[in-house]
């Protein structure tokens, strides 16, 4: 069926003032401070999408047996908007985020959602609360496009009803203390995702099942924990929610290649690019658990550092596992990372040439 795709914008009758807007603006954390519009687009079988608009951001109305309530037929993206020197608002890559929406949906047996309609529904909400983007350094406006199966059965097969959403969250930095190294828990009984399974999607089913091994990370002291693969417990994927580098003292870089169990970072694939025109070797190779402890001990291993949206770039030091720990670089975050973060940021804010075409 054609999709029905003019957007309807309904203002806030009665938005966030602007004095209260400031006080929120001033320290707000990451994802408690939302603004005052979302976006609605609804999907149903044989009638395709329709419906789109902008409003009010309120409570939802979901029937108890939505479907995505029981079999967590759910999938999301994260991408900011940056306030720009001239007031304006730039956005970072969104058609990367929409052809990942698009394969999380057919992963998920969900209708595509057409990549123009994604980065149309983006840019109206920044629009209509670009007032909310801070102005703070590290500050941004994260936006949270996602979308639920929301037919009424509780038989187990795709849905018939989708409604995609798209939310925004005034942002600070992610991590507390920016540039200080995190310590991580490499979890060895629990992992994040199998091949043939759902880990290259951006579902939230992932995420409920990286919980227990985080919170394990927590009661641990550390920040983040570490995924092995599930076939040989060996291999090191990614973070609860991020990506990882290792960096060397030839020059040389690692990241796990992608594959059905690696999330495709927006992060990532940037940092792949900058990293090659700041002349480093880039690699995209296995790099196993064994291989970080030997080259630590060695001093072959000088930087290592976690990647995503949200944090952008979050320096690694420590890693602590049931079996003892290991540091890299005394815990400090080292030259490179503090050059490709520096190149990203300036990038994504507009403070720099934009050579590669990321930044609308
Ligand atoms: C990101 O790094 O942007 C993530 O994906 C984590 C997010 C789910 C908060």
């Amino acid at each position: 069926a054609p999709d029905d795709l003019s957007f309807a914008t309904l203002p806030h009758a009665a938005p966030v003032s602007p004095e209260r807007r400031a006080e929120l603006l001033v320290d707000p954390g990451f994802g408690r401070v939302f603004t005052d519009h979302m976006v609605t687009i609804r999907y149903v079988e044989g009638r395709g999408w329709h419906d789109a608009r902008v409003e009010a951001r309120a409570p939802i109305s979901l029937d108890p047996a939505a479907a995505v309530l029981h079999y967590a037929q759910e999938i999301f993206e994260g991408l900011k908007a940056y306030r720009t020197a001239d007031g304006g608002a730039a956005l970072f890559r969104p058609e990367a985020n929409a052809l990942r929406f698009r394969r999380s949906a057919e992963r998920l047996a969900m209708p595509p959602l057409p990549d123009a309609v994604f980065v149309e529904s983006v840019k109206q909400l920044v629009s209509a609360d670009r007032d909310w983007i801070p102005s703070s350094e590290g500050g941004s406006l994260y936006l949270r496009p996602f979308m639920i199966a929301s037919e009424v059965f509780l038989g187990v097969k795709p849905s018939s009803e989708y409604l995609y959403l798209v939310i925004a969250s005034a942002v600070g930095a992610y991590f507390k203390g920016g540039s200080e190294t995190v310590t991580v828990w490499v979890s060895r009984d629990q992992t994040r995702a199998a091949p043939g399974g759902t880990g290259a999607a951006k579902c939230g089913g992932n995420y409920a099942a990286s919980l227990r091994a985080q919170a394990a990370a927590v009661e641990h002291g550390c920040a983040q924990v570490v995924f092995l693969d599930a076939i040989e417990r060996r291999w090191v994927e990614e973070l609860g929610g991020m990506n990882i580098f290792f960096v060397f003292d030839d020059g040389s870089m690692v990241t796990p290649p992608l594959s059905d169990t690696i999330l495709s970072g927006i992060t990532r694939d940037s940092i792949l690019t900058l990293a090659k025109a700041d002349g480093l070797t880039v690699a995209e190779r296995p790099y196993s658990i064994d291989d970080w402890k030997a080259d630590a001990a060695s001093g072959r291993l000088r930087e290592v550092f976690a990647c995503g949206t949200a944090a952008v770039i979050t320096p690694v030091g420590t890693v602590r596992s049931a079996d003892g720990e290991f540091s890299v670089s005394d815990n400090v975050a080292g030259p490179v990372t503090k050059r490709l973060r520096s190149a990203l940021v300036d990038i994504q804010r507009g403070n720099a040439p934009d050579p590669h075409g990321w930044v609308t």
